[in-house]
């Protein structure tokens, strides 16, 4: 999508295009720490390349108007600043409404409307976050809009965290909004979620490749079993309190976990929470291990966390542990596992640049014979963070 044809497109649904801005945010991907940010663990995501274009213009008057080029049969969605607060309708427009509503609640007023066009290039149903990326592209255009200027990046991911928590309902932690805001092309950002300090570790890998594989499945109820695993850590985390002075899941270190787990009464929650410790642990030591040019340790480090996530936390599915098995049996798989919330969308892994043909080859047929469709493979460019076009 070039910025002309969205210009193009802007025009002819809103009429003259003169003073039309338009923006980009990207879809992320996550290479290991799992179900951590909200736990006050470490994150290891990357910006992708894809993500949601935006073209936008300010109203003179108080009406809101939403239209987005993947789903043309909704037209033209109107709304009113007035009316944000009546909360969701339920269409796509709920996720830019919802920041808009936390602008206002932070004390970033924005005194009149905006005509908005919208294009995303992330399959739906992949969990590579096209609903962060929206909500940064919607945060990125206001500030600019309307001048917000001391708004920082790290800010619009809270508000899009924010929004997407108490707007649209969906317990979320902070990666994908700050992966999307934040991202730097070859890098993968280390982030603490507990004090928000990052940093930027290149991706380099000279003998390999990062190949994320969509299932192209998407159980349904994913966001209420997505917060129940978080109140689950929550209702540990209350437990283990009672026995050690801990903030959250992420000050644990393995051996201090074993030492206080029995604190935890319900052996489920026990279970959740041993993820969310093990797979911080591993994603501090898989950097590391990045840092060092040990990729294959990065890659059994991966493996190690689908199994947590699989077994401990089970947000797996049958239709991602079959890609990642088959990927497993591939010589040149450095490593695989689920990514993302879980229960469907795509697996990540490292595959050395001479198997990745074979890779995409044996995985997609014996994927497609026994699911009954076909993945989709995506081999990965790392982009940058949300930014005007
Ligand atoms: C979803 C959430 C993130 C994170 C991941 C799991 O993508 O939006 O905040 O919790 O799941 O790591």
């Amino acid at each position: 999508m070039t910025k002309e044809q969205l210009l193009q497109k802007f025009e002819e649904i809103y009429g003259g295009a003169g003073e039309a801005r338009c923006f980009f945010a990207p879809g992320r991907v996550n290479l290991i720490g799992e179900h951590t940010d909200y736990n006050g663990g470490h994150v290891f995501p990357c910006a992708l390349t894809i993500g949601t274009f935006g073209a936008v213009r300010k109203r003179e008057d108080q009406r809101l108007r939403f239209y987005s080029m993947n789903f043309e049969k909704n037209g033209v969605i109107e709304s009113d600043l007035s009316e944000l607060a009546s909360g969701k309708k339920g269409d796509w427009s709920d996720y830019p409404k919802g920041v808009v509503w936390t602008f206002e609640k932070r004390g970033y007023h924005i005194p009149c409307g905006f005509d908005f066009l919208i294009f995303g290039n992330i399959p739906s149903g992949s969990g590579l976050s096209s609903s962060a990326s929206l909500e940064v592209l919607t945060g990125l255009m206001l500030k600019e809009l309307y001048g917000f200027d001391q708004l920082s990046m790290v800010e619009i991911a809270q508000i899009g965290q924010y929004s997407e928590n108490n707007y649209n309902g969906m317990n979320c932690g902070i990666m994908d909004q700050f992966a999307s805001a934040m991202g730097k092309k070859d890098h993968a950002i280390f982030l603490d979620t507990a004090s928000l300090q990052y940093e930027y570790a290149p991706v380099k890998l000279d003998h390999a490749k990062i190949v994320i594989t969509n299932s192209k499945v998407k159980h349904s109820l994913v966001d209420s079993a997505y917060n129940e695993r978080r109140s689950q850590c929550e209702t540990a985390l209350k437990d283990l309190q009672k026995v050690c002075d801990v903030k959250t899941l992420g000050d644990l270190s393995k051996e201090e976990f074993e030492q206080y787990a029995s604190a935890i009464g319900d052996p489920v929650c026990r279970q959740r929470a041993k993820h969310a410790v093990y797979e911080n642990q591993r994603a501090i030591n898989a950097v590391q291990e990045l840092k060092s040019g040990n990729v294959e340790e990065f890659g059994r480090l991966m493996n190690a966390s689908h199994v947590s996530l699989r077994d401990d936390y089970q947000v797996s599915c049958e239709e991602i542990d079959l890609l990642t098995e088959l990927a497993w049996k591939i010589p040149g798989v450095l490593g695989s596992r689920i990514t993302g919330g879980g229960f469907g969308g795509c697996t990540v892994s490292i595959v050395e640049n001479d198997a990745v043909g074979q890779f995409q080859e044996q995985v997609g047929e014996a994927y497609e014979k026994q699911v009954g469709h076909k993945a989709e493979f995506y081999v990965v460019d790392i982009g940058d963070g949300a930014h005007a076009l």
